[in-house]
C-alpha cells in the first residue's frame, strides 16, 4: 500500500512539559522570586546528587560552562585546546573567545567521538586541554583520554551537553573530566528552554567559577537581597553574565524527575530505528561501541556513495513528506572563520568531514508516539528504496 503523506508537521523536536513543571512556574511568579534563589539551589544540588559531583553551578547555557571551564582553567592566548570537529560551533567558538587556538583531531567512524589514537601526536607543550565532546550522548573512549591526559598532565574538559543520562563503565559522564558541562536546550534531553550545569569536584575551583558566572561579584542576589541576606558584595575578578535564574530551574527540578522515564523512550525508539534503517541500503548509523550507557540524544543517519541520494536532498524529501530533520554537525573546522584563520581545508579530519558532509538526523523524543516513529521509518524507508 502507498504511504500516506500526514497533514501535519512532526516536529524535529517537541519538549516534554507536564503538569509539574507548569505549576512550578505559577507557584515561581507568585512567590516573587524570579533570578537565581531558591528553586535554582535546589536544581544545582539536586543535579549534583544525579550526576554524582560536589558541585553544580547553574547557568544561561552550556556555551557559558565550556567559556567558563576555559577561563576557570586561566587558558588564554597562545594556548592550544584539543578537540573534536564533529560539533556544534559553540564548542569551539568558546576556545576563540579566551584567544586560544582550536586544534582538531579526527573522530572515530563508529561513534562520532574523538579518536584517541590520534589525540596523543596533537599534544604540544602548548597545550592547555583536551575538549572532548560525548557525540550524541555516546561516552568518549575515556579509560585512553584519561591516560593520555594523565601521562602529558593535561586537563580534560567534557562538552556533555548531550550526555545527561551517559555513562562510561558505568561512571557518569560529566564525571571524568575537570570540569564538564551539560546543556538544558530546548531540544536538549531535559531542558529549560535555555539553560546549562557546569560540574566539578574541585572546591578552589568551583568557588571561583560561580563567582566568575555572575560579573566577579562574591554575593549573588539570594545572598544580597533575601531575608537572610546582606547587601554588600565585592568584585574578585570581571565575570560574566551567566546565571541561570529561577523560572528556568523550576522547569529544570521537573525535567530531572523524568529523565529515567525520557531515557527508556528514547532507547526504545533509537533501538527500533537502527534496526530498521540498518536494512535499507546505502544508509548507516552510529552505534554503542563498548561497555557505554548513550544518553541517545540524537538520532543521526549516515548517507553511504550506496545511498540512492545526497544529504541535502534527502532533507528536502523528509520535508515534502512533513517531517523536521536536523543536521549534527557540519564540521566545524570548514566553517568559513576557521579555514580562514587557521587555513582548515577538506582533508584534514577525513572522517569527521564524511560524517558531516552526509549526516541528518531524524526526530527523536520520548513524546514521539509508534506510529510517528512508524512514519518516520515508512518515510526513510520511501525516500531510500
Ligand atoms: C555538542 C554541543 N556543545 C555545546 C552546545 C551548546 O549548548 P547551549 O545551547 O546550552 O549553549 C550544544 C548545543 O546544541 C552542543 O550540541
Amino acid at each position: 500500500m502507498a504511504l500516506e503523506k500526514r497533514t501535519d508537521h512532526l516536529y524535529f523536536h517537541r519538549p516534554w512539559i507536564g503538569p509539574e513543571e507548569k505549576q512550578e512556574i505559577l507557584d515561581c511568579l507568585d512567590s516573587g522570586w524570579l533570578t537565581t534563589g531558591p528553586r535554582t539551589k535546589e536544581f544545582e544540588k539536586r543535579f549534583a546528587e544525579r550526576i554524582g559531583v560536589k558541585h553544580a553551578i547553574a547557568l544561561n547555557s552550556c556555551t557559558a560552562g565550556l567559556h567558563l571551564a576555559l577561563v576557570g582553567l586561566n587558558v588564554g592566548p597562545g594556548d592550544e585546546i584539543v578537540t573534536t570537529p564533529l560539533t556544534f560551533v559553540a564548542t569551539v567558538n568558546v576556545i576563540e573567545h579566551v584567544g586560544a587556538r582550536p586544534v582538531f583531531i579526527d573522530v572515530d567512524p563508529r561513534t562520532g567521538n574523538i579518536d584517541p589514537s590520534k589525540i596523543e601526536r596533537a599534544i604540544t607543550p602548548k597545550t592547555k586541554a583536551i575538549l572532548i565532546v560525548h557525540y550524541v550522548g555516546h561516552p568518549c573512549e575515556m579509560d585512553a583520554i584519561c591516560d593520555i591526559a594523565r601521562r602529558r598532565s593535561v586537563p580534560v574538559i567534557e562538552d556533555a551537553a548531550h550526555a545527561t543520562e551517559s555513562e562510561y563503565k558505568g561512571k557518569r559522564c560529566g564525571t571524568f573530566g575537570h570540569p564538564a558541562a551539560f546543556s538544558f536546550y530546548a531540544t536538549k534531553n531535559i531542558t529549560t528552554g535555555e539553560g546549562g550545569m557546569l560540574v566539578t569536584d574541585d572546591d578552589a575551583l568551583a568557588t571561583r567559577l560561580r563567582i566568575l558566572a555572575l560579573h566577579g561579584m562574591n554575593r549573588d542576589a539570594w545572598k544580597r537581597y533575601s531575608a537572610e541576606g546582606s547587601p554588600t558584595w565585592q568584585l574578585e575578578e570581571p565575570g560574566f553574565k551567566y546565571n541561570m535564574f529561577d523560572l528556568q530551574a523550576a522547569l529544570g527540578i521537573h525535567q530531572l524527575d523524568k529523565l529515567e522515564m525520557f531515557w527508556r523512550r528514547r532507547k526504545e525508539i533509537v533501538h527500533r530505528m537502527r534496526r530498521e534503517i540498518s536494512e535499507i541500503p546505502g544508509l548507516r548509523t552510529v552505534e554503542d561501541a563498548g561497555d557505554v550507557k548513550s544518553a541517545y540524544h540524537l538520532m543521526p543517519i549516515y548517507l553511504t556513495p550506496k545511498a540512492k541520494m545526497k544529504r541535502d536532498e534527502a532533507n528536502r524529501a523528509y520535508k515534502d513528506w512533513n517531517v523536521g530533520t536536523g543536521i549534527h554537525f557540519e564540521c566545524v573546522h570548514l566553517q568559513p572563520y576557521y579555514r580562514k584563520k587557521y587555513g582548515c581545508k577538506p582533508g584534514d579530519c577525513p572522517v569527521a568531514e564524511e560524517m558531516g558532509a552526509n549526516t541528518l538526523s531524524l526526530p527523536l523524543y520520548p513524546k514521539m508516539s509508534d506510529d510517528d516513529v512508524q512514519y518516520v521509518l515508512d518515510v526513510t524507508r520511501a525516500i531510500f528504496r
